[in-house]
């Protein structure tokens, strides 16, 4: 028997994912929630999802549909909601799947806080909570976890992370997308509670979103930060976006609990970005290196290496992508419309999407920890913040704190 599912929040980011999960094979029944109802109601007429999605399965609020028996839900609204939403959802009994940050909120120790309780409900519930990390599912990801996981890199001994989003980048114009996000009833709602942080003194800052940049090299070397130093550039052309000249760019060095130094950029005030992509990671080791596609190797086993076994290879998406379950990408295929013979290629972030609806499918049906699970999704979440809290204070070198593996 599959499993039932919800999704709330259908704006922007949630329909790049509702058929997926409509879908999934092993999804039986699929709920919509939104507070917008004309961003549920297509879905009605959508002869595909005729034998999942049932007319009375439309919520217009969390509380309803916290109500039903579904045993999971899928949170994808706005950023500063998903921590306290997700709490709920947990305590109703159900599993659950959160956009990514943890949550993004101006004050830090209040985000540590979520995590803490996140962390705790889930260990006293047994339910699973998955953190939907783009980067995670990323072509280079998946392959540098798996070559680190045959000891491929040798010991790890630096990483940088970085996320170069600049507020007018053309493809995604962050005035656009912060104007889309507070244009619906939650999100006039926010704007109200914002002001209460700006009364209170309290400045966030990138780091509070610092999920794409850190979560590569943190999954691949299986480490977590253990001490940070994190500087910030403060906009000084007068920029609304930014406040009253809050930061836009965080530069961080991490120690992490394996002896490697991580370097984390979060910028939003930024002309391009320094490799092929502005959201990207680089991992370098002993014996091998992993930057943009490349896998640079010494082979060196013993000292000295035998340099007749050097390699660097650019390896192409499809060779670094595990393969999915053929009746899962058969079933995605069908959903998204694709046409033709060929192979379904993997889309959305890198190619991410895909294998973040099939992991949590797969983990909720299976009752296993999801691969971002809250442990993991903490140590991604506490290094921006702690950064930021570092970059506040001038880069005073702070200790990480750490919630440990999944039990
Ligand atoms: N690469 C990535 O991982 C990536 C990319 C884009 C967006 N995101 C994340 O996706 C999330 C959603 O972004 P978006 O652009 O789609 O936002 P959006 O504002 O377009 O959509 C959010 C939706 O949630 C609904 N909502 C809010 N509170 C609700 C409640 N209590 N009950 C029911 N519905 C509720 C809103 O009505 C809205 O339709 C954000 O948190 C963002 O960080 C992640």
């Amino acid at each position: 028997m599959g499993i039932s599912i919800g999704m709330v929040g259908l704006g922007s980011f949630g329909t790049a994912f509702a058929d997926m999960f409509m879908s999934h094979p092993m999804v039986d029944r699929i709920a919509l929630c939104d507070r917008e109802p004309d961003r549920m109601a297509p879905y009605l007429h959508k002869e595909s999802w005729r034998a999942k999605l049932k007319p009375t399965d439309l919520y217009p609020s969390l509380d309803e549909i916290l109500r039903t028996d579904l045993d999971a839900l899928v949170i994808i609204t706005q950023p500063w909601l998903h921590a306290e939403q997700c709490m709920k959802a947990l305590e109703a009994g159900k599993h659950v799947y959160s956009a990514v940050p943890i949550v993004s909120l101006p004050d830090g120790q209040e985000i540590l806080d979520w995590c803490d309780r996140l962390v705790e409900t889930c260990r006293r519930t047994g339910l699973h909570y998955m953190l939907g990390e783009t980067t995670y599912y990323r072509p280079t990801a998946q392959f540098c976890r798996r070559m680190a996981a045959q000891g491929a890199f040798g010991d790890f001994v630096y990483a940088e992370g970085e996320y170069f989003h600049d507020v007018d980048c053309p493809g995604c114009n962050l005035r656009e997308v912060q104007r889309s996000r507070t244009s619906s009833t939650s999100g006039k709602e926010w704007l109200e509670e914002e002001k209460r942080y700006e009364r209170r003194g309290v400045e966030g800052g990138p780091m509070h979103y610092p999920t794409h940049s850190t979560s590569g090299p943190v999954s691949v070397m299986r480490a977590h930060a253990v001490k940070v130093t994190c500087y910030g550039y403060r906009n000084r052309n007068g920029d609304g976006y930014f406040g009253n000249g809050q930061i836009s760019n965080e530069t961080a060095l991490f120690e992490m609990s394996n002896g490697a130094a991580v370097r984390i950029c979060e910028f939003r005030e930024c002309a391009g970005e320094l490799g092929m992509d502005g959201e990207t990671f680089r991992i370098m080791g002993t014996r091998a290196t992993f930057r943009e596609n490349q896998w640079i190797c010494n082979h060196r086993d013993t000292p000295p290496a035998d340099m007749s076994k050097f390699e660097r290879v650019t390896l192409t998406d499809e060779e670094m992508f595990e393969p999915l379950p053929p009746e899962v990408a058969a079933a995605f295929k069908d959903a998204l419309g694709i046409q033709g013979e060929g192979d379904f290629i993997p889309s959305g972030h890198g190619g991410s999407h895909p294998y973040l609806v099939h992991e949590f499918v797969d983990a909720v049906a299976h009752d296993r920890h999801p691969t971002t699970n809250i442990w993991e999704a903490a140590r991604y979440m506490v290094m921006g913040v702690m950064a930021h809290q570092s970059a506040l204070k001038d880069g005073e070198r702070l200790d990480v704190p750490d919630w440990g593996d999944a039990p």
